[in-house]
């Protein structure tokens, strides 16, 4: 009976966890909230602002934040404040496609600020809602890896990426004493608006069921690894 109780409370407590997602209004971002709706986890859905899809699953819905705004990310701290958050899963992101010969500066900046500099204020800003045995998944790219690189080029997003998978590195060493651990994550090549809807990439359900099964596997032992979304540790 005891152990009954105890099994119970257990499988609540799991299930009950609170995730908070940004760019959560399509792609990979709508996914992960379709998904820990169904599995019954509590989502606070971010987003610039809302899509009919994401309206639909019913889960809280925090609009007009944009992540590179520390205006915006206060609005959200104020909003959120006091709630306890179990997994930050840090989604939003853009890709810019520069080359060599068509070099953007301000675009490479752009994605700077967007895919690496803010996730680390984002996770800096929401520390205080995070606590033991909480997690923080962040959405790099393979892209992002040196060792990986064979096709040059697309120096604003492979910059910035690989800026986020060092920054999930550091996170990982300095949230250790705090019991937080740190999930730096490549999805697979995804259909998404991102990539023009390719046909050559997995579906977002395909990717999220992955991405989620890294992050329940993640424990303080194993964060800070980069993996890809199928299982695989990845070079830096
Ligand atoms: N798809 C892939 O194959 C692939 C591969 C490797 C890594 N990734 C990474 O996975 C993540 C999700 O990609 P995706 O394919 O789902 O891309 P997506 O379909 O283009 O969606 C990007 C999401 O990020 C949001 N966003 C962009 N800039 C933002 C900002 N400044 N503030 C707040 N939200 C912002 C977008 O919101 P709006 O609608 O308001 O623009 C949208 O919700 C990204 O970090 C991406 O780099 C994707």
């Amino acid at each position: 009976m005891t152990l009954n109780l105890s099994y119970t409370l257990q499988s609540c407590k799991s299930s009950l966890a609170t995730y908070l997602v940004t760019g959560s209004n399509r792609g990979i971002g709508l996914e992960y909230c379709r998904q820990l709706n169904q599995r019954g986890d509590q989502v606070i859905a971010t987003c610039r602002a809302s899509s009919s899809e994401l309206d639909a699953l019913g889960v809280r819905v925090e609009t007009g934040v944009e992540v590179s705004s520390g205006e915006s990310v206060l609005s959200l701290m104020k909003k959120l404040e006091g709630v306890h958050i179990d997994v930050l899963i840090q989604n939003a992101g853009i890709a810019e496609f520069n080359s060599l010969s068509n070099l953007d500066p301000e675009s490479v900046i752009r994605q700077f600020e967007v895919n690496a500099l803010s996730p680390l204020c984002f996770t800096k800003a929401f520390l205080r809602n995070l606590g033991k045995g909480s997690k923080v998944a962040l959405m790099t790219s393979r892209m992002g890896s040196i060792d990986d690189n064979t096709s040059g080029g697309s120096y604003g997003y492979r910059m910035s990426k690989v800026a986020l998978c060092m920054v999930g590195k550091s996170l990982s060493i300095d949230l250790k004493p705090n019991g937080i651990s740190v999930a730096i994550l490549h999805p697979g090549l995804v259909s998404t608006r991102m990539t023009g809807f390719t046909q050559n990439g997995i579906t977002p359900k395909q990717s999220v069921n992955g991405l989620l099964a890294r992050i329940d596997s993640l424990t303080l032992e194993n964060s800070g690894t980069f993996w890809h979304s199928n299982g695989e540790t990845l070079p830096w």
